[in-house]
């Protein structure tokens, strides 16, 4: 497919993605702030699902709360919001063509491997997928959106998945099969990087 170059998200916008889950209907909300309560709703679903790793993790990944309004409130970054039919936030994801917008990533790195995909901005980033409540259908059906998206774009997805998350969940199995699954097949999945933490105890208990 030959693509015009893809627009930057910079102002405002909300968009509604009607779904459907095996349990029930819920729809995904696109927008790129969040403010008064909505915001507030966001901070207690995304602070639910990621406090417990900071213990498990050496990687700090729940943002601290100004670091999070700040994300919420830039408009580079979609917030793809999934609710309930009764209008419950059940999970939120991050996702941006904007690479420049994510803290810690590079985007030299993408400009590298992919020019062409960078130069059009069809290189999408997703900062994370929070579902606290676990309820099912909704984190396979943010995925299978954020997918489709870049799919129609030919793009390239990328994000990250910390060690605890691979070994306890096999989390990027388990993201692989479904995006297999849905692309037919299609879909190249390849562990791109990782980082190594270190510890150097200078009296390990015998
Ligand atoms: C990761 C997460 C979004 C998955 O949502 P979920 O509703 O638990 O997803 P599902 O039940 O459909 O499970 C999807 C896969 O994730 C794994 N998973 C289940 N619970 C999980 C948990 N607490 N943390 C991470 N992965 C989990 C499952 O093993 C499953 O793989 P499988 O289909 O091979 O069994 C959700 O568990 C969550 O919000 N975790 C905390 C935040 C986080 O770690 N986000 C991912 C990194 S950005």
């Amino acid at each position: 497919m030959i693509v015009d170059h893809i627009r930057p998200t910079v102002q405002s916008v909300h968009r509604v993605l009607p779904n459907v889950t095996r349990e029930g209907r819920m729809k995904i909300d696109i927008r790129t702030d969040l403010v008064g309560e909505q915001l507030e709703q966001a901070w207690h679903r995304y602070d639910t699902a990621f406090r417990h790793l900071n213990a498990l993790t050496v990687q700090r990944h729940l943002m601290y709360r100004s670091e999070f309004d700040d994300v919420m409130t830039d408009t580079r970054v979609e917030k793809w919001l999934a609710y309930s039919d009764d209008g419950v936030l059940l999970g939120l994801a991050t996702y941006t063509n904007q690479l420049s917008a994510w803290p810690l990533i590079s985007p030299e790195y993408f400009a590298r491997r992919w020019p062409a995909h960078y130069a059009d901005n069809r290189i999408w980033y997703c900062g994370f997928v929070a579902v606290p409540g676990h309820e099912q259908g909704v984190f396979t059906k943010l995925i299978e959106a954020m997918y489709r998206h870049a799919e129609e774009h030919d793009g390239v997805i990328s994000l990250d998945i910390c060690r605890h998350n691979m070994e306890t969940y096999r989390l990027d199995r388990a993201i692989g099969v479904w995006l297999r699954r849905i692309s037919g097949g299609r879909v190249r999945c390849e562990a791109a990087d990782s980082q190594t933490f270190m510890t150097y105890e200078t009296a390990p208990a015998a």
